[in-house]
């Protein structure tokens, strides 16, 4: 058995269940690499796999994946691609990884002209989520992983967003039995999309709703504001688009906001921090926020998703219910995504 861990993740939990197999008997080998996106690499890759080879991990062998979503999609590539494919089992440790990396099948690792461009689909043959391992994960990761179940919510089920809702103060603190409601009933949604549409045809674009904007800003900031509160960003941004248009039911973009602001309160929040923050982070220059704008236009000019070189966005008809359009993706005239964009970022 191949145990793949990060430095942070591997002392923590992955050492224990290293000795737990290893007293049933079996055979273990247990690699730790950096902790961190900036290990999403094929050297990461290539290092993990030589050292399978070493170990001499055969055909019946499997990987085991501890950690957060760099580890679950890493290991499950190194998995995928190990002697043409051994199973993989994923145990994941953050609330991300629980509510969206390991559920899928989607595994690889970012290169330079992107994230998650090289990669495959495998399928886990286990996903064991224990939520008692989410009371190490640091507060920031507790909110920002959260994010996501908010988005299951605003696509299939109000009642789900209701429950992240009601939760807020269980979830935040990790109890185990209110992250665990919440995270089987968002799993089960996001499941049912995946296993409509496995390989990202048509039906399973709904999940990228506030990641068109979410990632053009992501990448815009150089990676320093975290996917969750880039996602919150790009979720009001959406919302507001598909106000604009009529499309998206009047007042979505508020409730929204109400659920997504306390749980990326801890970091940058969607309520202009985020803004200010890119400021700082440019060392006070007054131009910064218009620069992130700018930046954060040609991202989306170069989306990867982008349909006749136009980006695409998903809209919600209302809290729980995406909008058809057109493969269930609408084109957006540029003023009304910028427009929606720049209020985001300023939180007007
Ligand atoms: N495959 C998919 O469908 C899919 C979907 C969404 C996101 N992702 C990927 O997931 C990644 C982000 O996942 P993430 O936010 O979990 O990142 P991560 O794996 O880097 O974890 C975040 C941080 O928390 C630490 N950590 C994780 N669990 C911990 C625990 N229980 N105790 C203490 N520390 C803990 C990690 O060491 C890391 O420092 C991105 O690379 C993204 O592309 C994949
Ligand atoms: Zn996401």
């Amino acid at each position: 058995m191949g145990l793949i861990s990060d430095t942070n993740v591997g002392p923590l939990h992955a050492e224990r269940i290293a000795e737990a197999c290893r007293q049933q008997g079996l055979d273990v080998v247990l690699q730790t690499f950096p902790a961190g996106e900036s290990s999403k690499t094929r050297r990461q890759w290539s290092e993990l796999t030589d050292g399978l080879l070493d170990f001499g991990l055969g055909r019946d062998g499997c990987v085991v994946a501890v950690g957060g979503g760099v580890t679950t999609d890493l290991g499950g590539f190194v998995a995928a691609t190990y002697l043409r494919g051994v199973p993989v089992v994923q145990v994941p440790t953050s609330y991300l990884a629980m509510i969206d990396a390991s559920v899928g099948g989607k595994t690889g690792v970012d290169v330079d002209a992107g994230k998650n461009l090289v990669g495959a689909f495998h399928a886990p043959v286990a996903v064991v989520a224990d939520t008692g391992l989410l009371r190490t994960l640091p507060g920031p990761e507790r909110g920002d992983g959260l994010v996501e179940a908010v988005k299951h919510g605003a696509i299939l089920d109000e009642g789900h967003l209701s429950a992240v809702e009601r939760s807020l103060g269980g979830l935040l603190s990790a109890q185990p039995n209110v992250a665990a409601e919440v995270i089987s009933a968002s799993v089960r949604l996001k499941a049912k999309v995946v296993a409509a549409d496995e390989r990202e045809g048509g039906y399973r674009q709904i999940l990228n709703f506030g990641h068109t904007i979410g990632h053009a800003v992501e990448a815009a900031s150089g990676y320093r504001l975290s996917h969750g509160s880039a996602v919150a960003l790009g979720m009001l941004a959406e919302s507001e688009i598909g106000e604009r248009l009529g499309v998206t039911a009047p007042g979505t973009k508020e409730r929204l906001r109400g659920v997504l602001s306390g749980l990326v309160g801890h970091g940058p929040t969607p309520s202009g921090a985020a803004f200010r923050e890119a400021e700082a982070l440019e060392a006070g220059s007054p131009a910064a926020g218009a620069a992130l704008l700018d930046d954060a236009v040609a991202f989306l000019v170069r989306d990867k998703k982008a349909r006749g070189g136009r980006p695409r966005y998903v809209l919600l008809e209302e809290l729980g219910r995406v909008a058809p359009g057109d493969g269930w993706t609408h084109d957006v005239p540029d003023d009304v995504a910028h427009e929606a964009l720049r209020n985001a970022l300023e939180s007007r």
